[in-house]
């Protein structure tokens, strides 16, 4: 667990939201506004660096966002080709490495072949990494969790009777990824849209009304600092938690 003083978070996971309704307001399609979000990941994931954030996860792609138009999904497939692309040199400039959430084997077969290139190339890094979740769902992540669960019981690789949080957290896509610390969604909506529904169970929430591709370093350091101004206590009490009066 982590001390509950530690006021910069060891993960950072953000929901990037409002890009359709910052193109928008300008007139535009809303792909220009993903067009901007992707600005946005570059600019957050060096201020996340900047900050001494070691890890930070990006909810770029929900299992429910097949839904929209097909010529919308097509382009976020596009803009997440392109960003994979240039970013490789960035990531491994500078030594941060990327990892996966999500069913990422139903992704378009150029995205799956670009993330398993950026993954190798990028695995021996240590002091950063970078989580993207990609047609994610955390319900889904569940379902395929107790699946494989179950598969290993009756393969006889786990007892059902040492069943514990520890043992089934190892079949969740965040197995080697700690629990965020600090959830962000931006856009001004309150709600978690099916993400890390099991890993935010002690996270501290930030809220902000700023729309994704507008959000900047500053926000970021905003929400950081209200995250250090909360007290985390873990189902114990305030007095528990201060050191002993003497
Ligand atoms: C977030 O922006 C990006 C994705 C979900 C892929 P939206 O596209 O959801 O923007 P709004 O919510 O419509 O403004
Ligand atoms: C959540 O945003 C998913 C991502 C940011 C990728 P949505 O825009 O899809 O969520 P809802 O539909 O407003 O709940
Ligand atoms: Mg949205």
């Amino acid at each position: 667990m982590p001390s509950p003083s530690a006021s910069i978070p060891t993960h950072v996971a953000i929901i990037m939201d409002g890009n359709g309704r910052w193109a928008k307001q300008r007139g535009l399609p809303r792909i220009e506004g993903h067009r901007r979000g992707v600005d946005t990941v570059r600019t957050i994931i060096n201020a996340s660096r900047e900050l001494g954030i070691r890890y930070i996860t990006l909810y770029a792609f929900s299992v429910e966002n097949w839904k929209r138009p097909q010529d919308e999904v097509g382009a976020l497939m596009g803009l997440l080709e392109y960003f994979l692309k240039k970013e490789l040199a960035n990531l491994v400039k500078d030594k941060v490495r990327l990892l996966t959430i999500g069913r990422t084997q139903e992704m378009p077969e150029n995205v799956r072949t670009l993330l398993q290139k950026a993954v190798e190339a990028t695995s021996s890094f240590t002091g950063h990494t970078l989580v993207l979740a990609l047609n994610y769902g955390a319900r889904t992540e569940m379902v395929d969790a107790a699946r494989a669960y179950a598969q290993a019981v009756a393969a006889g690789e786990v007892k059902l009777n040492d069943s514990s949080w520890e043992t089934f957290s190892r079949y969740l896509n965040t197995a080697d990824i700690p629990d965020p610390d600090l959830v962000i969604r931006t856009s001004g909506e309150m709600r978690i849209s099916n993400f890390l529904l099991l890993q935010a169970a002690y996270a501290e929430f930030v809220f902000t009304p700023v729309l994704w591709p507008d959000f900047t370093k500053a926000d970021l350091a905003a929400a950081v600092e209200t995250y250090a101004k909360r007290e985390r206590r873990f189902g114990l009490t305030s007095e528990q938690l201060k050191p002993a009066a003497t």
